[in-house]
């Protein structure tokens, strides 16, 4: 099956989105999300807090982690999920994983994360937004569309276009662990959410141009079970 797209107000994307989320939550009696960071799934965590104490049996992984920053750095994306999800959702902490960056072997732990999503049965729904180069989690164009949890360097353009979350470029991390396109793809569903025309080339190119690693998102034209929601602006070129 082709991606299923859906051209939504960006005032029903996140209520959408939390309505497929909550299937999932609701149909496993071990149910396990993935999530992304970035404003583009910010609707939807905000809609899901209305659940709050829903969540129990829940667990969730987050897709990539900045390398670099000190533990509690406000832009850390361990501390960006204390804020986005496990406050506002009532989770237990110990519910959401997030890649360790704060150890000498970074190879390992990356290692020790899919290792963790196999014991938690893999995804079943996994949450994305996308870069306007393309990205995936963090990655970048040229990533290999069987690639596996592991250390990347964030491109120039990634790290301009996250900027704004830092007081400089220079404070910007280079480089990260993120999940890869094979782990990205073995999740049961995908729930892509784009909103803005900065993401119209990129979404057209992810759900219309050649599958290549030179646009990530076009692995989403591999999987058999995608949803995409999205807002007028970003689907202008669809
Ligand atoms: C970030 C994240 C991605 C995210 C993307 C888009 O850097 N690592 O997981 O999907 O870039 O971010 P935004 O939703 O803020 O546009």
């Amino acid at each position: 099956t082709p991606p299923v797209v859906r051209r939504l107000d960006s005032t029903t994307i996140g209520p959408t989105a939390a309505n497929l989320v909550m299937e999932v939550v609701r149909g496993s009696d071990a149910p396990v999300i993935g999530v992304a960071t970035g404003s583009s799934p910010s609707p939807l965590y905000a809609a899901l807090s209305a659940e709050k104490g829903n969540f129990a049996a829940t667990r969730w992984f987050a897709l990539d982690e900045y390398v670099g920053l000190p533990p509690n750095h406000p832009q850390s994306y361990v501390k960006v999920l204390e804020r986005e999800i496990v406050e506002p959702l009532g989770l237990d902490p110990s519910t959401v994983h997030v890649p360790n960056p704060h150890v000498d072997d970074l190879e390992e732990s990356a290692a020790d994360y899919e290792r963790l999503i196999a014991a938690a049965g893999g995804v079943d729904l996994q949450v994305l937004g996308i870069g306007r180069n393309g990205h995936l989690a963090f990655n970048e164009p040229g990533a290999a569309l069987d690639s596996r949890t592991r250390t990347e360097r964030l491109t120039e353009d990634t790290r301009r276009a996250n900027e704004r979350f830092f007081d400089s470029l220079a404070e910007v991390p280079t480089h990260c662990l993120t999940q890869g396109l094979g782990t990205i793809r073995e999740a049961h569903a995908l729930l892509l959410i784009a909103q803005g025309s900065g993401k119209a080339q990129a979404l057209h190119d992810a759900l219309h141009g050649p599958i290549t690693p030179r646009c990530p998102a076009s692995i989403l034209q591999l999987h058999g079970n995608v949803t995409v929601l999205v807002d007028e602006e970003a689907a202008a070129l669809l």
